[in-house]
């Protein structure tokens, strides 16, 4: 696929390819996801989307090629590949910050490298492809273990692990409760997982009637619509004995309904870096020395959040690209063990050459849809 604009996404042919460093791979794409944060790119909300780019960060594929000094893969391996381009060697990566590697966006100093993204998170194209160029493929992509369902793995390469990084950053004490804004798949996921850290209570707060259905059986976690609740923080308020929630987590970004004057100035006019409404109720909503858990994505320009909360409450706030690779070893445990679900959140499955279909029904939430995979005629299985 590659964008044209906002809003306009097609399929097209494009070259192969190649192999341009010693320690990359191409990979063959038997799997690859449309995510949220693909929505700020459709949406024209991204700094430096070029047109031409193909989107596409969280795929599965077939090793086809290795550059010679790949050593980690060989020609033939069925491969996850984490959405964050990551060397391995920079300051950064030694730290596990696999989000924030330093050399993988070299021209940028706030964002990591990641596939299929805009020119500030490195340019490179992504897996909603037949084939993808694979960076610095001895660090990210992880062999998929046998016997594991390829629907379960395309998963590992974003949702699960920011579901599960959004209640870790929470610091989830036991018995806490927490808040998750946004019934997408990252906070269902999310809501999913503040359970494993101990949570007592757990809620989610979205617009669209089908997600919150979605979320009540999927994550079993209370579930209420914002368009019914009048103001969600003064009722978060009185769900907790007007104490506020102990963990809210934003698992929505920069393209948040619910606030005229955040929209306007975050989404219509791109005065702001997008629409801070989800990070606002957080921040309000969570009690005094609470934990404000954010992998919404937002642009790296400025907002309008309410820092005068967060500094008079004590909040801690916690926030990140998720370093993928970090989460890995564990969650193909819980996926093995039964733990989780991954592939419970996809409803939809498309031929990559339906693409352009797949974006629009994604963005307008239309046919109930949750998560969609693409599926290129070259996948083989
Ligand atoms: N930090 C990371 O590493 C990382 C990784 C993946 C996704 N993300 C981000 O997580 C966010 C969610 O991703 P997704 O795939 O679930 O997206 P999504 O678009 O499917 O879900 C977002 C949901 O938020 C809801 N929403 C809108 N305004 C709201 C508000 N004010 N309060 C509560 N809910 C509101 C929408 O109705 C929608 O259901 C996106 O911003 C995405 O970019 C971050
Ligand atoms: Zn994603
Ligand atoms: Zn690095």
């Amino acid at each position: 696929m590659e964008y044209r604009g906002p809003k306009r996404i097609r399929a097209t042919q494009k070259p192969m390819p190649e192999i341009l460093h010693p320690e990359d791979a191409i990979v063959r794409v038997t799997r690859s996801c449309i995510c949220g944060s693909d929505l700020h790119l459709y949406n024209g909300n991204v700094p430096d989307t070029r047109v031409g780019q193909t989107f596409g960060h969280e795929f599965t594929g077939v090793v086809e090629e290795i550059g010679s000094e790949v050593t980690k893969l060989k020609v033939g391996d069925n491969v996850l590949v984490p959405f964050n381009i990551a060397c391995g060697k920079c300051i950064f990566c030694k730290q596990g910050l696999f989000g924030n590697c330093h050399e993988a966006a070299s021209q940028a100093s706030a964002a990591g490298g990641f596939f299929g993204y805009s020119h500030i998170t490195g340019g490179y194209d992504g897996g909603q492809a037949e084939y993808v160029r694979v960076p610095y493929a001895n660090v990210s992509p992880t062999v998929i273990p046998p016997g594991m369902d390829i629907e379960d793995a395309v998963l590992l390469t974003d949702v699960v692990p920011t579901g599960y990084q959004a209640a870790e950053m929470g610091g989830i004490q036991t018995g806490d409760t927490v808040v998750v804004f946004g019934a997408g798949p990252v906070g269902i996921m999310a809501a999913r997982c503040a359970w494993l850290f101990g949570a007592g209570r757990v809620i989610i707060i979205d617009k669209e009637d089908y997600r919150l259905e979605f979320a009540r059986n999927y994550s079993k976690c209370e579930a209420y619509n914002f368009q019914e609740i009048g103001d969600p923080v003064v009722f978060i308020k009185k769900q907790t004995d007007w104490i506020g929630a102990d963990v809210c987590i934003d698992a929505v970004g920069a393209e948040a309904a619910g606030n005229a004057l955040q929209t306007i100035t975050g989404r219509k006019t791109l005065l702001q870096a997008g629409s801070a409404t989800a990070v606002h109720w957080a921040i309000n909503s969570v009690r005094k020395g609470g934990v404000v858990s954010i992998v919404g994505v937002y642009g790296p320009t400025d907002n309008l959040v309410p820092i005068g909360n967060v500094l008079n409450k004590g909040i801690t706030i916690r926030a990140n690209q998720t370093a993928v690779k970090r989460h890995l070893p564990r969650l193909i445990e819980h996926v093995q063990n039964g733990v989780l679900n991954p592939k419970g959140l996809i409803t939809h499955r498309l031929a990559l050459e339906d693409v352009a279909d797949g974006y629009r029904m994604f963005s307008a939430k239309l046919d109930n849809c949750i998560k969609t995979v693409l599926i290129p005629s070259t996948a083989g299985m």
